[in-house]
């Protein structure tokens, strides 16, 4: 099986990539892995002209967007790590999401929303400054795994678990418990 990576923080060693290293180390054996950091694409923004709609693709020029949705309809599964920024995931991980619409889902002749990715599955991990149970209360790393979930719901993923460490102000330190609960999750990828 294809698990692909996506790492939507810049930390090179932050919580989100250490998250993100536990749920693949169960799998990287024994299934094809790739790990992509997202901040270092090269990505044209959004112009919202919809012709994607109808085409299927993105008409900007070939950027990493492409290349990287390719990518996205090759895996068996996702692993989707973004730090939460203004209570949602990050800016390079959106870039991402809003040049592959057409990778996600695709309109019935009515309009109505039709995944292509149905049946994959996926995991969320985020973290935040805020510290539980505020992160919770307040629509912060919660803000962060809606978003990251309303793609993956219009792409027809199965959502396996998500991981949120809160209180990284205070401390970066990931409890024992929390990266068994990555390496589960990793697990759990595999049907
Ligand atoms: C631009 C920006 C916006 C942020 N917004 C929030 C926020 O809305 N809520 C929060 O709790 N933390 C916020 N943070 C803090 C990060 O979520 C936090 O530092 C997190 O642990 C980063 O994870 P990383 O080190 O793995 O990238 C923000 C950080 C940045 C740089």
């Amino acid at each position: 099986m294809k698990i692909l990576i996506l790492n939507g923080s810049p930390r090179k060693n932050g919580t989100v990539a250490t998250l993100l290293k536990a749920v693949a180390e169960p799998i990287t054996n024994k299934h094809e892995t790739e790990w992509i950091d997202v901040c270092k694409l090269d990505m044209k923004f959004c112009t919202a002209c919809m012709a994607c709609r109808d085409k299927g693709t993105c008409v900007l020029p070939e950027d990493d967007a492409h290349r990287v949705g390719q990518k996205i309809q090759q895996a068996d599964a996702l692993v989707i790590g973004t730090p939460t920024h203004w209570g949602n995931m990050c800016a390079p991980l959106k870039l991402l999401f809003d040049r592959n619409v057409p990778v996600f889902m695709g309109e019935s002749p009515k309009g109505m929303p039709e995944p292509r990715q149905k049946g994959k599955r996926a995991v969320i991990v985020t973290a935040c400054t805020t510290p539980w149970p505020f992160n919770f209360i307040f629509p912060e790393s919660r803000g962060a795994i809606r978003a990251v979930k309303e793609v993956l719901h219009y792409g027809g993923y199965k959502l396996v678990g998500t991981i949120t460490k809160p209180g990284t102000k205070k401390t970066n330190e990931i409890s024992s418990s929390l990266m068994a609960k990555a390496e589960r999750l990793g697990k759990k990828l595999i049907p």
